[in-house]
């Protein structure tokens, strides 16, 4: 430990061959070795972070207790809950003989708290509904989302261009479809004029990209009132930044959701907030549980696009912090721009298993004092190893931690308890109803029946009335023409071809009400 020379006070920094490299915020436990407090800077906080390590081995709790010293220091923070197991922060923890243990080692005060927490949602969990429209998504990111080629993708700028000279507002995924259906048959001419010729393949195209998603539900994020980010900066009288809890649960089976959702948070986030410049805090920190499944199944362009994201949202004074089994489960482009590491145990089973090891050691700063990937294996639970960048960027010499106990419940809040917290919330009136704002599925729809009244009125002035000439201009004649577009066929087509049976999903949900 020659090398590593720390002060034994919670309040100052620990130096590194004679820099200061830590400057005091969020109390992280302590250094086995030498027992003294290790320490991350606030100001690291938006230069992201991955906390690593298998299963159990306390990855969660870390998160948790770094979100607390977060909120202790005035800054709000996002966390997403896929586990369901971080509402526990909404409660003091009581002390039990494993808290009083770590307690007695580190030399730690250690008291229960409560922090202020705000539940939000993206499906049918209870929280503050988070969804924005369509249009303020824009043909770009929409584009990404959907994994649109440039042909495709420039057929859906035409189509926002159409609705934006035509006031068809694009609330939603219904809106979206009724436009792409109406400029393949209705709406050809006007649209061919002035925006150019829609390809039938490329329409079919948009459409398959458009119903793959909504099988997993993304139609939930899609629509009014738009949540504004800025209401996830939010204090508490005391001075604390509230702990927003995304519950995240039912999202383990829908990846495509989640990469969607989570790519559109940030580049939200990142063009309504101004730049912060090389700001001594964060404004905002994310911490992404489970951060496998953003990636897992993500195409090139929305790792593209995330890899920029996060790249970009720094100068914004935003952290996100990786939570996720091995440092291998983050795209190399992105674990480059992660400057603090908190690695966690890892297991070796399998000759395989030794090899992970070593590749994780190896992204790690070199270190003459421990040996890295032999200790990886032995680290207890709730012990890591810890690198942060000094304040010169560089990434500081791993430091062996022995975190201190959440100072909130580690177990999950019951219903009543999660009640109570949605009770209070002040967002939950704002956000949690029912807008039903006519947009451009209503206005085509309208316009459609119109026509198709006009028609039958000529029709019947000429032919014989038959049996079907009270029903001719009611509903089914709209939706008729609507099923035999070539788009709708090949959707159809490609549907029973098994769409749906590649993401092994079937959703037997449907909307309950028009946004
Ligand atoms: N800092 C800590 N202080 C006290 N106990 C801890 C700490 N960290 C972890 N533990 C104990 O280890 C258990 C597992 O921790 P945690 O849920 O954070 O693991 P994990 O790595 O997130 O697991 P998974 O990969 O399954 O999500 C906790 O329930 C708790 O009992
Ligand atoms: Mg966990």
């Amino acid at each position: 430990m020659d090398n590593l020379q720390f002060s034994d006070s919670i309040q100052s920094s620990y130096t590194f061959k004679g820099e200061s490299i830590l400057v005091g915020s969020a109390i992280l436990g302590q250094n086995e070795e030498t027992h003294v407090q290790v320490k991350l800077p606030l100001k690291t906080f938006n230069r992201h972070g991955l906390i690593a390590g298998a299963t159990g081995t306390g990855k969660t709790k870390t998160l948790q207790l770094i979100a607390e010293d977060l909120s202790n220091a005035g800054i709000p923070v996002l966390v997403m809950d896929i586990k369901g197991d971080l509402s526990g922060l909404g409660a003091a923890g009581t002390s039990n003989p494993i808290i009083e243990k770590r307690q007695r080692l580190i030399g730690m005060d250690w008291e229960g708290k409560a922090f202020p927490l705000e539940f939000l949602s993206i499906s049918d969990e209870p929280g503050v509904k988070l969804r924005a429209t369509v249009s303020e998504y824009g043909p770009v990111l929409l584009s990404k989302i959907l994994d649109l080629n440039d042909n495709q993708s420039g057929v859906l700028s035409m189509i926002f261009k159409y609705c934006d000279d035509r006031h068809l507002p694009l609330l939603d995924f219904k809106d979206l479809k009724s436009v792409i259906n109406y400029v393949q048959q209705e709406g050809k001419e006007d649209f061919l004029q002035e925006y150019g010729f829609v390809h039938t393949n490329s329409a079919g195209a948009i459409m398959r990209s458009i119903i793959a998603l909504e099988q997993q539900n993304a139609d939930d994020i899609f629509g009014e009132p738009s949540f504004e980010v800025f209401d996830l900066m939010k204090k508490t009288e005391k001075g604390e930044g509230v702990i927003n809890v995304l519950r995240l649960t039912d999202m383990q089976t829908k990846p495509a959701l989640f990469s969607t959702f989570m790519l559109c948070l940030l580049a939200e986030i990142f063009e309504k907030m101004p730049e912060q410049g090389d700001s001594s805090k964060p404004e905002l920190v994310l911490f992404i549980d489970e951060a496998h499944l953003i990636f897992k199944n993500a195409s090139r362009n929305l790792l593209d696009q995330f890899e920029m994201t996060i790249k970009l949202i720094r100068s914004k004074g935003v952290g996100v912090f990786f939570v996720t089994q091995s440092p291998t489960d983050i795209p190399a482009a992105i674990l480059g721009h992660l400057g603090t590491k908190i690695q966690h145990a890892l297991r070796a089973f399998t000759a395989r298993d030794r090899k992970a090891i070593k590749t994780a050691a190896e992204n790690y700063p070199f270190s003459d004092f421990y040996e890295v990937d032999e200790l990886i294996t032995k680290l207890g639970i709730g012990e890591a190893l810890i690198s942060t960048l000094d304040e010169k960027g560089r990434p500081t010499e791993l430091v062996h931690t022995l975190l201190r106990p959440p100072f909130s419940r580690m177990d999950v809040l019951t219903n009543y308890e999660i009640g109570q917290i949605l009770k209070r919330s002040t967002l939950i009136p704002f956000y949690n109803v029912d807008v039903d704002r006519e947009s451009a599925y209503e206005i085509l729809h309208a316009r459609i029946s119109k026509s198709g009244q006009k028609e039958t009125e000529e029709d019947s002035q000429v032919k014989k009335p038959s049996k079907k000439v009270g029903k001719a201009n009611s509903e089914p004649t709209t939706f008729e023409k609507i099923m035999k577009s070539p788009v709708t066929k090949s959707i159809v087509i490609e549907i029973t071809c098994g769409i749906l049976g590649v993401l092994g999903l079937r959703t037997t949900r449907t909307r309950a009400r028009k946004r």
